[in-house]
């Protein structure tokens, strides 16, 4: 059986898309060929690709439809960011697209998301819509706003770039376009993430919860499993993400990423329908990493599969993002140092050099320590410390 698997954008997570389409191709003696639309100098463009815009029509739509009436073709995207549209356009020239053109359009917008979580009777963050800054300066004065808050993007953003925090009506919002929300702000125990893969004959396949910890500029450090928080959260959470896969009637995988409020009450924050930063782990930590999940999902090739089980008792991922001196050919620091502490605890350390080109806030690459052993909570924030000494520049 041959698939050919049109993959939208190329950023580390087509690449990770890739490396688990040979693998699969291996084990189940198939061969998934995957062909990306990505722009020039993106990291998938070492492989078998078409240079676009991927937030263009014409461009998404004319690389679909040469493949209109050939079998076993299936459209996927690793951003959400893209022309769903075209993606729409596609699906109705019988191209399958998965996730569909629908559910790309309800996750690009995060105030979509939210409307739609609560028709689903699931609980967000409060969130008002703000059309533009002039309407927001007008409440900000009349005093209509309960600071402090959260101001964000509806579109567009990613890792912390559409999201601002602001203590009092003096802070302006900047650096930030577009369409807006102002959301209460959350006083938060821990943010975890739940992943989920439905099939596309809506077979959920459900992993762990994951605590996810950020940095000041909102992007993930770190992320964790298992999770510290309570058993019955941990279940509460799970179902609470495969009702917001069914509403979104995703194909794939969902990644939903949730804050557990200090009074213990769970708030969904936003959702991707596509491999997610909090699920690297389970490329080391778990029999099925979550890049093989959403190929199975996708084309159809679950029928040997059941839930994901982790084949490590521990697991941290550890992103590496480049430092405020970081060049554009960067260096890891204290590397070795990090890689003997780990082997003396007896965790087994991987590291992913993503091969892009450094700059500043960028993410390049992560590192997976996982354990056989259960760690105590002393080991795990040393190790976090340890980790943390690993400088990207
Ligand atoms: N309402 C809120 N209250 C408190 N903290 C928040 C709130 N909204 C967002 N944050 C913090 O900001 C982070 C980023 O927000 P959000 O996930 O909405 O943005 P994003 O740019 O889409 O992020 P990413 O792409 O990295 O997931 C959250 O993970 C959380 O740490
Ligand atoms: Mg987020």
């Amino acid at each position: 059986m041959v698939y050919t698997l049109l993959i939208l954008g190329g950023g580390q997570l087509g690449l990770m898309l890739h490396e688990a389409a040979e693998k699969l191709s291996q084990k189940l003696q198939i061969e998934i060929k995957c062909i990306f639309l990505c722009a020039e100098g993106e990291i998938c463009t070492k492989f078998d690709h078409e240079i676009g815009d991927v937030t263009e029509f014409q461009d998404v739509y004319n690389f679909g439809l040469k493949y209109v009436g050939i079998k076993n073709v299936i459209l996927t995207t690793e951003v959400e960011n893209v022309s769903s549209l075209a993606v729409r356009a596609l699906q109705n020239n019988y191209i399958s697209c998965f996730p569909r053109a629908k559910t790309i359009f309800t996750i690009q917008d995060k105030l979509r998301q939210y409307q739609t979580f609560q028709e689903a009777k699931v609980s967000v963050p409060n969130t008002i819509q703000v059309p533009d800054l002039d309407t927001y300066q007008r409440m900000a004065e009349a005093g209509e706003i309960n600071f402090p808050v959260m101001f964000k993007s509806t579109n567009g953003g990613y890792d912390g770039k559409g999201v601002k925090y602001l203590s009092n009506d003096e802070e302006l919002p900047t650096n930030i376009n577009g369409q807006f929300i102002l959301q209460e702000f959350v006083r938060i125990e821990q943010e975890i993430s739940v992943i989920i893969g439905r099939s596309t004959t809506g077979d959920v396949f459900v992993y762990p919860v994951f605590d996810m910890e950020f940095n000041e500029n909102h992007q993930v450090k770190t992320v964790t499993f298992p999770s510290r928080i309570d058993q019955e959260l941990q279940i509460k959470a799970q179902e609470i993400a495969k009702i917001c896969a069914e509403k979104l009637n995703v194909h794939g995988l969902l990644a939903v990423e949730l804050f557990i409020t200090r009074d213990g009450n769970i708030l969904v924050n936003e959702a991707a329908c596509r491999p997610h930063n909090s699920g690297h782990l389970t490329i080391d930590g778990f029999d099925i990493n979550q890049f093989e999940m959403h190929l199975r999902c996708i084309l159809e090739l679950t029928d040997d599969i059941q839930d994901p089980n982790p084949t490590q008792l521990f697991s941290m991922m550890y992103n590496l993002i480049g430092h405020k001196n970081c060049k554009e050919n960067y260096n890891f620091s204290n590397f070795d140092l990090v890689n003997t502490y780990c082997k003396n605890q007896g965790y087994n350390m991987t590291t992913k050099d993503y091969g892009k080109n450094g700059r500043p806030g960028r993410k390049l690459g992560h590192i997976n320590a996982t354990s056989p052993e259960e760690l105590t909570r002393h080991q795990k924030s040393l190790l976090a410390r340890k980790l943390a000494l690993i400088q990207v520049s």
